[in-house]
């Protein structure tokens, strides 16, 4: 008899093994509930098993303080920012992939691999439906005093606007970056405040015309956010552009962690997130825009029109993101 349970147990074993004979550790900005349903399915689709420690900030302090023993096998990020600092920490190695190198477009990724891009999202303009008739604007067209009282927006320090406008400092260098802001702050309905969301809401509520959202806000509204409907309902986008550029746009974006100790799970885990499947989940959970080409954006996000994205380099952005944060606070922005 205690042969046969030793032997019932050595099966159980055996069975349970393959399923998680592999483990990858996660640290992600992202929230839990968008990356839940992607790592359910790549350890369905490979038997690898995700372990998430989500935080909303110092993940990469965090590696760093590690060191070499740090867990950490891939970082999962949002933003030109924290791209940056997680290069800046130290605590990036290169990725090497050709399957990658052929997915992800050179500009959505690092020439030397410290970085890829997953997916992209765009800033752009939400417009009261009712009182916008305008159907295309530009990024300098909200300065234009014709938007007096009529502009709501967030904070200009959110990583969101920060990124825009180093893009704008990045294209029209220093006194014309700061008399646009000084002209997008006179033009202000409110004291900067909110989310993105809430700019919806205000212009719903007749407080603002237009404003500053990213692209998947909206979607989310009017597809998932019953409560929130109404805010969708009461405004449309527009795909803004730089004038004699594109529509300003920004990635989330993975990096394989220095001492990541399941290195070959970790390339497999990022490999994926660039496949099929879970570029499909990041278009219709997410509503972002995927990076592999095949994949078709939302019906949503469709709707807004083609997306022409702004031909920036992310590192040009990453580079006048301090000068911009400077601006904001010497026109006193968000005073
Ligand atoms: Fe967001």
């Amino acid at each position: 008899m205690l042969t046969r349970s030793l032997a019932l147990w050595a099966l159980a074993l055996t069975l349970a093994a393959p399923a998680f004979a592999n483990e990858v550790n996660v640290y992600s900005y992202r929230e839990q509930k968008l990356i839940q349903p992607l790592f359910e399915a790549f350890t369905k689709d490979t038997g690898i098993k995700v372990n998430v420690i989500s935080a909303s900030s110092g993940l990469e302090q965090r590696i760093k303080t590690e060191g070499a023993n740090s867990p950490a096998d891939v970082l999962l990020t949002v933003d030109v920012a924290r791209i940056q600092d997680a290069i800046d920490a130290g605590v990036t190695q290169p990725i090497k992939s050709a399957v990658l190198d052929k997915a992800v477009a050179p500009q959505y990724r690092d020439p030397d691999g410290a970085w890829y891009g997953i997916s992209m999202r765009a800033r752009v303009v939400y417009a009261s439906t009712e009182r916008v008739p305008q159907t295309a604007i530009t990024y300098e067209e909200l300065a234009d005093p014709k938007w007096k009282g009529k502009i709501c927006i967030r904070s200009g320090q959110h990583m969101y606007n920060n990124a825009l406008f180093a893009a704008y400092l990045a294209k029209h260098g220093e006194a014309k970056t700061e008399a646009w802001l000084k002209g997008l702050k006179a033009n202000l309905a409110q004291k900067p405040s909110g989310g993105d969301r809430e700019v919806a809401r205000d212009i719903a509520a007749g407080k603002c015309d237009i404003g500053l959202g990213n692209t998947y806000y909206w979607a989310l509204m009017n597809d998932k956010e019953a409560d929130r409907k109404p805010w969708a309902a009461a405004t449309k986008v527009i795909l803004p552009s730089f004038e004699g550029g594109g529509t300003h746009v920004n990635l989330s974006a993975v990096v394989l962690a220095k001492h990541a100790p399941n290195k070959d799970s970790a390339i497999k885990l990022i490999e994926w997130l660039m496949g099929e499947h879970a570029q499909h989940l990041y278009a219709d959970m997410n509503y972002e825009y995927p990076l592999l080409s095949e994949i078709k954006v939302n019906p949503t996000i469709a709707s807004y029109g083609t997306l022409k994205p702004d031909k920036l380099p992310l590192s040009e952005i990453a580079k006048n993101k301090k000068g911009a944060a400077n601006l904001v606070d010497k026109v006193g922005f968000d005073n």
